[in-house]
């Protein structure tokens, strides 16, 4: 492969994991009418919306917001948005400090309205707050501190927190996906990783159940262990 074709393969992916600009090297405008009722700095709306936009997003290392690295030169919006500017809001849903999969999903549905910010706004990660609670020892609460997108079992263990329940403690697969022992229940999953098809195949149990290995946390989360499981789920 020449050198040049490489570099032009490789550029758009770097693009895609370059990290939004600082305050310090980002030129406010007031090119963009702004938002009066909003609790995020420097926004403006663009309403009507219709696709294609020609805009396109990417997300930063934290993986927890959207911001512009592209504008099609034939794009419609071209005078309105510019390069680097945060998406807060697709239609009234604030989509700033969400995992960037479902900012992805939203923007492939039906809206008519894209929120902005000029300024770069997800720079700093926060912490969200894993509960621990027990069934079976209503006394027992821990409250974990976490960066969004960390799994569960790797928190757990970190913790001294067993999820397994027996001798699988030493015998399971290490967070692969294989032994289907390391389950903890979650009754409000909005700020946790979808279930996966195969996460639900592996459970086929209750809908509170997630196996902690493939769950990762993305905003503050109570989780249970010892619920009830099968046999197998308990020994294998
Ligand atoms: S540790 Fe084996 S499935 Fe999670």
């Amino acid at each position: 492969m020449s050198a040049s074709l490489f570099l032009f393969l490789l550029l758009p992916l770097t693009l895609s994991f370059l990290p939004p600009p600082t305050s310090d090297s980002f030129s406010r405008t007031n090119l963009f009418p702004k938002d009066q009722d909003t609790s995020f700095p420097d926004t403006y709306t663009l309403t009507n919306v219709t696709k294609p936009t020609g805009i396109q997003f990417s997300t930063s290392l934290s993986f927890i917001s959207a911001y512009i690295t592209g504008i099609n030169p034939t794009s419609k919006y071209l005078n309105n948005v510019a390069l680097n500017h945060t998406l807060i809001k697709i239609d009234n849903e604030i989509v700033d400090n969400k995992p960037f999969d479902m900012i992805i999903e939203s923007l492939n549905s039906d809206y008519t309205s894209l929120t902005l910010s000029s300024l770069p706004l997800s720079n700093e990660i926060i912490n969200v707050t894993l509960t621990v609670k027990d069934v079976k020892d209503e006394n027992y609460v821990r409250k974990i501190s976490v960066l969004p997108g960390t799994s569960i079992r790797d928190t757990l263990l970190e913790n001294g927190i067993s999820p397994y329940r027996s001798l699988t403690k030493l015998t399971n697969c290490k967070g692969k996906q294989l032994c289907g022992t390391c389950i903890v229940d979650v009754d409000d999953q909005s700020g946790l990783s979808r279930k996966s098809i195969d996460e639900s195949g592996t459970l086929r149990g209750r809908e509170s159940m997630r196996l902690s290995c493939v769950t990762c946390v993305w905003g503050d989360t109570v989780v249970y262990l010892n619920g009830d499981v099968r046999r197998d789920q308990w020994t294998r």
